[in-house]
């Protein structure tokens, strides 16, 4: 019987998940399907349990649902629990395995796709909210020099700045600091706002990542216009479904030509 897999997430029309994996399921020769599913903004624990429930193996989650996800798994792997909510769910019997791929996606894209070593580099977060927190414990784990975050609202950043370890504060904190790898979290582009980022803030050789993709944010103008080299989030979209195929099957699909396609559509 061929496996089921789903994307949940509310809306989820416009998902690039199922395209993601069905590519990979034939270039790897996976026997299995993959679907979005729209769960009712109130009903998302009982719209996967009955996936489970009728022959679903695994799942992603996505806006607004991670910290449900989060909740509702029976196992938490370690990334799961320090990013706080979980975009990867696998069924066994009873059971509901929590894992969050989010922060391996980013540090695979940057690592390998990019082509930047993030060991003994400054690194900026921008930003506080579940993007930030999911792919804090993933960054630190590749040994940079420092991981700074950066807030509109202070406050949030130097929270989840001490959950870490780290340092934290409002964009006023950043003046007279430098980085070698800026990290976009924030919603902000998805309204067009303009970050308050001070241009000396991209050192020479940045590298400017922005979490959002499809579009050219404020951010990635910001950046470039600072000299800094731009990448925007499709690599780290197609990292994190590569992991999750990983997660679910042991089989780690080719990223490269799926991302060329993906850039060509
Ligand atoms: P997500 O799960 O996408 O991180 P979130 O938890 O709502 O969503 O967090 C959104 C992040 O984008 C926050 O860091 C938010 O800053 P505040 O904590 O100050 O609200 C940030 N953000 C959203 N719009 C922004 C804007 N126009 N300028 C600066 N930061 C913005």
């Amino acid at each position: 019987m061929t496996d089921r897999y789903a994307v949940f997430g509310n809306p989820i029309a416009h998902s690039k998940s199922p395209r993601i994996h069905g590519l990979f399921a034939r270039q790897t020769g996976q026997d299995l399907t993959y679907e979005a599913i729209l769960a009712p903004l109130d009903g998302f624990a009982p719209t996967v349990s009955d996936f489970a429930a009728t022959g679903g193996r695994g799942a992603n989650v996505t806006v607004p649902f991670k910290e449900e996800a989060f909740r509702l798994a029976s196992e938490l792997t370690p990334r799961a629990q320090a990013a706080g909510a979980v975009n990867t769910l696998s069924f066994a019997g009873d059971a509901i395995r929590g894992d969050n791929t989010d922060g391996a996606g980013l540090v695979r894209d940057i690592a390998h796709n990019l082509g930047v070593t993030l060991a003994g580099r400054r690194i900026l977060i921008v930003g506080a909210g579940g993007a930030a927190r999911g792919v804090i414990l993933p960054l630190l784990e590749q040994q940079p020099a420092a991981i700074f975050i950066a807030n509109r609202t202070a406050a949030r950043a130097e929270q989840l700045a001490a959950t870490f370890k780290v340092d934290g504060g409002g964009f006023e904190a950043l003046a007279g600091r430098a980085f070698d790898i800026v990290i976009n979290a924030t919603s902000a582009g998805l309204s067009d706002a303009v970050l308050p980022l001070p241009t000396f803030l991209f050192a020479p050789g940045c590298l400017a990542h922005e979490m959002l993709y499809g579009r050219e944010t404020p951010f990635m103008a910001q950046a470039r216009a600072a000299g800094a080299t731009v990448a925007d989030g499709l690599g780290m979209l197609v990292e994190q479904a590569a992991e999750a195929f990983f997660v679910w099957r042991g089989v780690r699909p080719e990223t490269a030509p799926v991302l060329a396609l993906l850039r060509n559509e």
